[in-house]
């Protein structure tokens, strides 16, 4: 049976040698290799074809267009973080928008209109960030607040309330959230002694587990991230004027600590997000900022002093009242937070006013604005108080053509009207809710 077989193999063999039912053809002759490589060397060329695809998509998203914003040209990403200073550092951002459109204004083709970002403001119920949610609103954006509202308020967005673009979550930052964003502004933090002094712990905890809570959300959905940082990472600055390469002097064990040192290490994390995961940032060291919606009694002295003055009681100046400060208008520092979010470079920039007034010059700016029959009174200076604070902001003047525009002499009638309508439930023109009139020129 086997011997069978092998005979009629044979013989097939044999049959098809000597039948040809058409002659080859010459070009059969010269594709016939290029045929048989196709065919068995197909897995070969499946590789070459992976390795082809990957180079391709590892290479062609490295180099964006001038209009999203990409200073990298053609590095690959980890080039760029390990030989390119941060600051001419700049990853493409998010292919569904593009950075172009928002930072370079006029770049934006005419008869098209820019499309609305994605944006988290966490704090937005606060102070600084309700004034960042009306600005971000009014330019077409779809804002999502996060807020515990330990210190910020409802009143401070109420008046967004049933607009589609604005959405408010009860939520602590302490806690992970997901959320597909395009922008995180991360403020939350309570900012005022008073306030950060409370629960310490929860301070720090919401500086550093809050921040690593928001980069994290960053890095996964592919989110640029701003930090608001302050000016107490300087603590009792032994340089003066504070430029952004100076470290600081800070107590690391003091009452202060939990808010200047968790600071200081939100601005570690938020560099290692960036260094390490490639995460766009921007980091702002925002000094004292005053304007409507802060909080009332909150231990700011520009609050402070308004809110004395307007219930006809003394100033309460602690030290001698030399130590100086300087005093921005809250809608510079949204002006300044929008500029960094929008620019190319990832900071840290100092945004505050370079205008130095001493505590007593303070009072005295409010005596004229509020009662010129108001009564100082001296108190023993707290701990850690630093002595002098004043931004040098030539860097932002450079890098984001940004400096303040309106002078304490013009804002503070403004915070002025708010808090009376506050305190004395003044409601006739508007009450906190209302969108104040921040808009100002110096
Ligand atoms: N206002 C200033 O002069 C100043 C100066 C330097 C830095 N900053 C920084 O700017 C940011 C905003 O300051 P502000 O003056 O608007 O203060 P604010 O207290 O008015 O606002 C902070 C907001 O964060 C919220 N918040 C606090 N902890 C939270 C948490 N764990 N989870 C969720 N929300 C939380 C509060 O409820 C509030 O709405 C802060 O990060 C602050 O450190 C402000």
């Amino acid at each position: 049976m086997g011997s069978e077989l092998i005979y009629r193999g044979h013989d097939s063999q044999l049959a098809t040698d000597s039948y040809s039912p058409k002659p080859i053809k010459p070009w059969f002759a010269v594709t016939q290799p290029i045929r048989y490589m196709l065919r068995e060397q197909r897995l070969v060329f499946v590789l070459v074809g992976i390795a082809i695809a990957t180079l391709f998509f590892t290479v062609i998203p490295t180099s964006y267009p001038a209009s999203y914003g990409g200073a990298r040209g053609h590095v690959a990403i980890s080039d760029s973080l390990s030989y390119y200073p941060v600051e001419t550092y700049q990853r493409a951002y998010n292919p569904r928008v593009g950075f172009g459109a928002v930072n370079s204004g006029g770049k934006i083709p005419l008869g098209l209109k820019r499309k609305g970002l994605r944006i988290v403001v966490t704090g937005g119920a606060g102070f600084v960030g309700s004034h960042l949610v009306d600005r971000l609103i009014a330019r077409g954006d779809s804002v999502i607040v996060v807020d515990n509202f330990f210190t910020g308020r409802k009143e401070n967005v109420m008046h967004h309330f049933g607009n589609p673009n604005f959405e408010l979550i009860r939520h602590d930052v302490v806690e992970p959230l997901l959320l597909e964003v395009d922008q995180i502004y991360h403020l939350a933090c309570p900012a005022s002694p008073v306030h950060y002094k409370f629960n310490p712990v929860k301070t720090i905890k919401t500086n550093v587990v809050g921040t690593l809570n928001m980069l994290g959300l960053a890095k996964r959905v592919g989110a640029r991230f701003l930090l608001t940082s302050t000016s107490e990472v300087y603590g009792d600055p032994l340089q003066h004027p504070q430029k952004e390469t100076y470290w600081g002097n800070v107590n690391p064990i003091g009452v202060r600590s939990c808010y200047d040192e968790g600071k200081r290490t939100a601005e570690t994390l938020t560099m290692d997000y960036h260094r390490g995961a490639g995460v766009e940032v921007r980091i702002a060291r925002i000094f004292n900022t005053y304007g409507p919606r802060m909080c009332i009694d909150d231990g700011r002295v520009v609050s402070n002093f308004v809110a004395q003055a307007l219930r006809k009681e003394p100033l309460t100046v602690y030290g001698d009242g030399k130590q100086t400060r300087s005093f921005q208008f809250v809608s510079d520092l949204v002006e300044g937070l929008m500029r960094l979010m929008e620019g190319e470079h990832v900071g840290p920039f100092n945004l505050g006013n370079p205008g130095e007034f001493t505590m007593l010059e303070l009072a005295q700016v409010v005596q004229e604005t509020i009662d010129p029959n108001a009564k100082i009174e001296f108190r023993p200076n707290t701990e850690d108080d630093p002595h002098k604070r004043k931004p040098d902001i030539s860097r932002a003047k450079e890098l984001l053509g940004w400096e303040p525009k309106v002078s304490l002499r013009k804002g503070l009638p403004k915070m002025v009207k708010d808090f009376r309508q506050r305190i004395f439930g003044d409601h006739k023109e508007g009450g906190a809710g209302a969108t104040p009139d921040t808009t100002s020129s110096a």
